[in-house]
């Protein structure tokens, strides 16, 4: 039978030639104000053989920010730089989403070009430490509780760096509400302590995120709007007490909006839920799922679990043609750690492509 990941999907209003995505990976090689470098227009269209691209996480406000040298899309010069981008990709026939990310709690403001307030659902620092260009590894900073009044603004963060994204040339967003950051905080029964309408119950606690989910959906349409989850993550140490109930009603309102596709990941480190089936069961839309898959565990995935494409994030930092290596059958690189956040091109771009 012929491999799954190379049937064609339709993805929105997009076609995609195969079913192999690019996960969205932090790589820090932004400038310290958050502009993408010309290297980033190598690394990304290098990778344009995959069916999708989903870039690393970015900032859609100075307040979003996390780590170093991470890129943004909230000033000119970051727009500009990300146009760089698109262009390189499309020139090469990929495929680009951008994730648009907001920390939360997970910050320290010594990476902010501008300083901004560290914001989560409620006034609970994360334990552990942030690497920072400054003054190395420091503890994440004190965040403040959002206001009440505070949630429409950062909604409406959302949607301005959704229509900058797709004014860059983007073929769509995928809004970041996975691994403890400031969309999962909401989700959490840990970070989001919240006595009004976004805490407290589930319905309540799912309400952030779905509002900024709306306020996306009206800036760019849904067709061009994906959203990615990872229920019973507990990266950055969240805590989610009630998983089936929470992305039960999660998936189902998120359902409603006739999303691009639902991005799922599951936990990296115990697979006691298996979120790819448990989401299939909630979500007619297409389905993405990553999280340490193999290309052999990724055909299966389509073929019998009812995932639509499979997203690789480590093969994909060592295999630029990782489509060309699947196809193939052949080994793959393997990607070295050291190197994930450091700047500059080595272990960017210089693991080597198959010789034809
Ligand atoms: C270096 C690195 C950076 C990552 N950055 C992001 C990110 O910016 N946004 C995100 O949603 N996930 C991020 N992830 C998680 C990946 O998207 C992916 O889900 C995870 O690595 C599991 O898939 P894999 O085993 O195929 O790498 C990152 C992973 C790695 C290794």
């Amino acid at each position: 039978m012929a491999n799954a990941l190379f049937a064609p999907l339709r993805l929105g209003s997009m076609a995609l030639p195969n079913r192999i995505v690019v996960a969205p990976m932090t790589r820090s090689r932004a400038t310290a104000a958050g502009v993408p470098q010309p290297i980033m227009a190598q690394y990304y269209a290098d990778r344009a053989s995959a069916g999708l691209i989903v870039t690393e996480a970015t900032q859609i406000s100075y307040e979003g920010w996390g780590y170093p040298r991470t890129p943004g899309i909230h000033t000119p010069d970051q727009i500009e730089g990300w146009r760089m981008i698109v262009k390189a990709v499309h020139a090469a026939g990929g495929r680009i989403f951008m994730q648009l990310f907001h920390g939360g709690r997970i910050a320290s403001r010594l990476n902010r070009p501008m300083d901004a307030d560290v914001v989560a659902p409620s006034a609970v620092k994360a334990p552990g430490q942030m690497w920072t260009d400054a003054k190395g590894a420091l503890d994440h900073d004190e965040p403040r509780a959002l206001e009440t009044e505070d949630i429409k603004r950062v909604a409406s963060d959302f949607a301005q760096a959704a229509k900058s994204a797709i004014g860059a040339g983007f073929d769509g967003v995928e809004i970041h509400s996975a691994n403890g950051y400031l969309m999962h905080q909401f989700l959490s029964s840990n970070v989001n302590l919240r006595t009004d309408r976004y805490g407290g119950s589930i319905e309540n606690r799912i309400r952030m995120p779905l509002e900024v989910v709306q306020a996306v959906v009206s800036a760019v349409g849904a067709g061009k709007t994906g959203v990615r989850i990872s229920p019973g993550h507990k990266f950055n140490d969240i805590e989610e007490h009630d998983i089936a109930k929470l992305y039960g009603a999660y998936i189902s309102a998120l359902d409603k909006f006739g999303l691009a596709y639902l991005h799922v990941m599951r936990p990296l480190h115990e697979h006691a839920i298996d979120p790819v089936t448990m989401a299939r069961g909630m979500f007619s839309g297409s389905l993405i799922a990553a999280g340490n898959y193999t290309p052999a565990d990724a055909e299966k995935l389509i073929a019998e679990a009812g995932a639509d494409a499979v997203a690789f994030g480590k093969a994909y930092i060592a295999n630029p043609d990782l489509v060309e290596r699947i196809k193939r059958g052949v080994a793959l690189n393997i990607a070295d750690e050291a190197t994930f956040y450091t700047p500059g091109p080595e272990g960017y771009v210089d693991y080597p492509a198959l010789v034809s």
